[in-house]
């Protein structure tokens, strides 16, 4: 579970914070601008191209609840598949027992007399809706954003953050500090910076991959935690975490392990809000009182992380005074020289960066490989594609040079093969926003004040009403003018409207050049059977792989004799 990266409700769209939302126009040099401007990645609204029929209900129906067979076998998805695979169900399964292309439907919160008082999140709701129409989730997610301003998030995250940082706060500060945040993660230059960042980063992990002596068994997902714990913590504030090269000692059979408080400190804090995520605020406060361990244990490693961060901000204060660099270097330099924040606001809103944008990232990455590993022939294409931008000679290197931005650019198909991943295993499936007012969908469907609304990439990703065939692994279907084609809303993995992901771009950016890096000289297989060709994975409130086997792949170098250049058609 990423402990930190979890979804947000919305609030009032501020102009620079509802400009972040819309990449293409921020960034229009960005390599990833077109793509995002074609996907809908919260950009404004294009021509909808809804498919099936729709049977609108009268203005302002209330949404039905399945029948009573319906209703069990949504508790039959509930068990099996967790919320997303509710939200999916009741998109596509319940849709043939409603009649409707995209039904809505909605559970009252029979426990709600009791008071929201004594419940925390989405528990205190007066009902819960699933919209499956992308036009509602436009709606909600973007155009009535500002009735759908509250947040829902996991309460542990308010008893630790208090209601501060970019994730748990809401409100003046929430915008003050997203607009800040959102800068050096939307303007080109800074982007491009990143984007060395990212390609020297993922090239060491490359190196490590290929000098491994292979064929050799990798754990994807602990690789990638470790590649983009590495990445994001230089741009966010240029530090460190060495855990590529921690990976490459443990590849050559190496033990020893380079001691770093901070590693242990945010590796405590994670597994620490693991074993809280969904428990109730009263109840947090209930067993802080009662001084059990695992709530105790949440709160030092939170002040432990924060107090191996605070030397390294207090250097940071030094250096700048001494003299401050031309240009922002990360993060935490953009917000020391544009604002007056004291330390505690300042890594409140690092250590959020940090969490959302590191196992976030780090799932889609293995999920990445593993479907290019289950499919030879995406796998040939890519290598196609890489041989021809990147060259094959250098791809055979034996220390090949970092992707650079302009290579970047040419990569169409390794961006499809990302952006095909978030499609079908988004990181945070689903986004949740409370009602603030009554309201009426574009369906027609009446939403109460007091309701939750769970809008969920999953559903939209995987609905056949959305996608041909949406099971199997295909990114060809994010080709340009597929891509134009579709509903700007049928896929948002990272979210939409005023709260949308501000690390989106960097997010695509990065594992673009992380997946291009690994894959340019070393073969991927899946160890064991690929089974049809879908990635078993789990939620709670993140993806994750812990109860399905994680993703175990075998990597070896690409042979120099191996087969010539294949035609490139991407
Ligand atoms: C593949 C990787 C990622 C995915 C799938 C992802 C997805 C998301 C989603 C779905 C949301 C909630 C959006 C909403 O409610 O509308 C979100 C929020 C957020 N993400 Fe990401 N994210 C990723 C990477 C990153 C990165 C790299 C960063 C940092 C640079 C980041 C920073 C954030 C922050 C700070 C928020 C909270 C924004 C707010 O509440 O105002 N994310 N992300």
């Amino acid at each position: 579970m990423g402990a930190l990266g979890v979804p947000g409700a919305g609030k009032g769209a501020p102009a620079a914070a509802t400009a972040a939302a819309q990449p293409p126009a921020a960034a229009p040099a960005c390599p990833f601008a077109r793509l995002a401007g074609a996907a809908g990645l919260g950009g404004p609204a294009a021509g909808a191209a809804s498919a099936g029929p729709r049977r609108a209900p009268a203005e302002g129906a209330a949404p039905g609840r399945p029948s009573a067979r319906g209703q069990l076998r949504t508790l039959g998805a509930l068990v099996a598949d967790g919320l997303p695979g509710v939200t999916l169900h009741l998109a596509a399964e319940e849709a043939a027992a409603d009649g409707a292309a995209f039904p809505c439907w909605r559970f009252p919160n029979a426990a709600q007399e009791l008071g929201p008082k004594y419940m925390g999140g989405v528990a205190a709701a007066t009902g819960w809706v699933f919209p499956s129409d992308p036009d509602d989730v436009r709606w909600v997610a973007q155009e009535q954003a500002p009735n759908y301003k509250e947040r829902f998030l996991p309460d542990a995250y308010e008893y630790v953050a208090g209601g501060k940082g970019l994730l748990a706060s809401s409100g003046e500060y929430n915008q003050r500090h997203r607009v800040k945040c959102t800068q050096p993660f939307s303007q080109k230059g800074q982007l491009r910076k990143f984007s060395e960042v990212a390609a020297e980063g993922s090239a060491a992990m490359a190196r490590e991959w290929r000098t491994a002596g292979g064929p050799v068994e990798v754990d994807c997902c602990l690789h990638m935690q470790r590649l983009t714990l590495d990445l994001i913590g230089r741009v966010a504030f240029s530090y460190d975490f060495g855990q590529t090269a921690a990976t490459g000692r443990e590849l050559r059979g190496e033990t020893r392990k380079a001691p770093s408080s901070l590693v242990d400190a945010v590796n405590e804090f994670g597994e620490a809000m693991a074993r809280v995520f969904i428990t109730p605020l009263p109840v947090l406060r209930a067993l802080e009182r009662a001084r059990w361990g695992g709530v105790l244990d949440l709160k030092a490693s939170w002040g432990n992380m924060k107090g191996a961060m605070r030397p390294i901000i207090a250097e940071r204060r030094e250096e700048i005074a001494r003299g401050a660099p031309e240009q922002p270097r990360d993060l935490l330099d953009s917000l020391l020289l544009t604002t007056d924040w004291g330390d505690n606001e300042l890594l409140e809103d690092v250590v959020d960066v940090l969490g959302a944008g590191h196992e976030t990232t780090a799932s889609t990455l293995s999920a990445a490989l593993w479907s290019v590993a289950a499919h030879p022939e995406v796998q040939a294409e890519l290598r196609a594609e890489l041989d021809a931008v990147l060259g094959r000679e250098a791809n055979l290197a034996a220390d090949p040079p970092a992707i650079t931005w302009e290579q970047l650019e040419d990569l169409h198909c390794a961006k499809r093969v990302i952006r095909e991943t978030l499609r079908l295993y988004p990181a945070i499936p689903v986004f949740p926003r409370f009602a603030r007012k009554d309201d009426v969908l574009p369906s027609g469907h009446s939403v109460q004040k007091g309701d939750v609304v769970f809008l969920s990439a999953y559903a939209l990703g995987r609905n056949p009403a959305l996608w041909d065939d949406p099971l199997t692994f295909r990114p060809d279907r994010f080709r340009a003018e597929a891509a134009e084609a579709r509903h700007p809303f049928a896929f948002l993995p990272f979210g939409a409207g005023p709260r949308m992901c501000i690390g989106a771009q960097f997010a695509e950016m990065s594992a673009t050049l992380a997946l291009a890096s690994l894959l340019r000289g070393n073969d991927i297989e899946v160890v064991g059977d690929r089974g049809s060709g879908i990635l078993p994975v789990e939620y709670d409130i993140t993806m994750h792989f812990n109860r399905t086997g994680g993703v175990k792949a075998r990597v070896s170098p690409r042979a120099a004799d191996a087969e010539g250049p294949v035609p490139h058609t991407c």
